[in-house]
């Protein structure tokens, strides 16, 4: 595997030739770094799930730099899902869709439908773009962790969690850090209304907002999307969630809540977005400081709020 900490034009346009010829490059987005690959090619997707360790039946999200790779993947789009699209992508939104051919199991579980998704970070974007002018179509990417993990926002953190697991083609893209740091909503697009699967940084209110119509927020139950898992986002720490540590453990809360004595503070966030940007990384750093313990004060309200304390509740199930 390469790290790649300096992205020029150069190194972009030869990740993308890497993923042409089946090799996995694992790169930032606004949400959490991804691990990707083409999308087309069924070995190259056998080792994202190879090296995630996760099971083979759990579809993945499908990248593409702009509306008009859409059609390639996804047909039967409801006009809401329309409004979405031009609402909230390039962002931090996933849509389930009804798919087309090249939609193949290996990418969907077997589901007739797909996640798609336009990531509004530069450098994921210059690299789509520049995969789709190879001739690429659209790019599966996971989050870049072991399943069942913490998701990774840092490259120096997806390093950690899969170099052992990657082969020597292929690359890490340093990017820096990611700006939202919790996973995208996922709104499944496949009734007539829109229901949300996962809540990240597109909340339930933009959602009506922008298509005039209420989501339902009932999840589905299909063990097969793994973020809809009850146990998931775990570190290796215990995490245990409003309530009192103890000196020795680890404490994630809003800044405006004391540390209490010999307590180690693993994150401070001033408000619930900057909330979001950190978690992850506390979460990581109880781990490598071997903590066997982490409490965290939950954030209050809606939004981004829904987002952080359904990915706690996975944390500490
Ligand atoms: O922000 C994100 O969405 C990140 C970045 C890298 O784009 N990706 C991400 O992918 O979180 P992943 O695979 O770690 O989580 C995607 C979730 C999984 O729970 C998966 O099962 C579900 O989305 N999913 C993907 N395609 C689906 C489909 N067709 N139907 C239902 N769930 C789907
Ligand atoms: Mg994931």
């Amino acid at each position: 595997m390469s790290f790649i900490a300096s992205c020029t034009a150069a190194a972009i346009k030869d990740a993308a030739t890497s993923l042409i010829n089946g090799d996995l490059v694992a790169f930032p987005t606004e949400t959490v770094y991804g691990l990707g690959a083409d999308a087309a090619n069924e070995i190259a997707v056998k080792k994202i799930y190879q090296v995630k360790g996760r099971p083979s039946d759990h579809p993945l999200i499908v990248h593409i730099s702009n509306l008009k790779q859409l059609d390639k993947w996804a047909r039967e789009i409801p006009e809401y899902a329309i409004k979405l699209a031009r609402s909230f992508w390039p962002g931090p939104m996933t849509l389930i869709l009804p798919r087309t051919a090249l939609a193949k199991d290996f990418i969907t579980g077997g589901q007739d439908n797909v996640g798609i998704r336009i990531p509004d970070q530069t450098l994921a974007l210059a690299l789509l773009s520049e995969f789709e002018q190879q001739g690429g179509a659209g790019v599966a990417a996971p989050s870049a962790n072991r399943f069942g993990k913490v998701s990774p926002t840092t490259a120096k953190a997806v390093e950690a969690e899969l170099g052992a697991f990657l082969d020597s083609k292929d690359l890490i893209l340093d990017g820096g850090s990611c700006e939202v740091g919790v996973e995208s909503t996922i709104i499944d697009c496949t009734t007539q209304t829109p229901i949300i699967l996962r809540p990240g940084a597109i909340t339930h209110l933009m959602i009506k907002d922008a298509t005039g119509i209420e989501p339902d927020a009932t999840k589905k139950v299909d063990t097969k999307a793994s973020g809809l898992l009850e146990s998931h986002y775990s570190p290796s720490a215990k995490v245990i969630l409003d309530q009192t540590p103890k000196p020795g453990d680890g404490f994630i809360a809003l800044s405006d809540i004391k540390t209490p004595e010999g307590v180690i503070r693993l994150a401070s966030p001033k408000n619930n977005i900057e909330y979001a940007k950190l978690l992850y990384q506390a979460l990581r750093e109880a781990d490598n400081l071997e903590l066997s313990t982490v409490f965290v004060i939950q954030p209050q309200g809606d939004g981004i709020a829904d987002a952080i304390n359904d990915r706690l509740k996975k944390a500490s199930a």
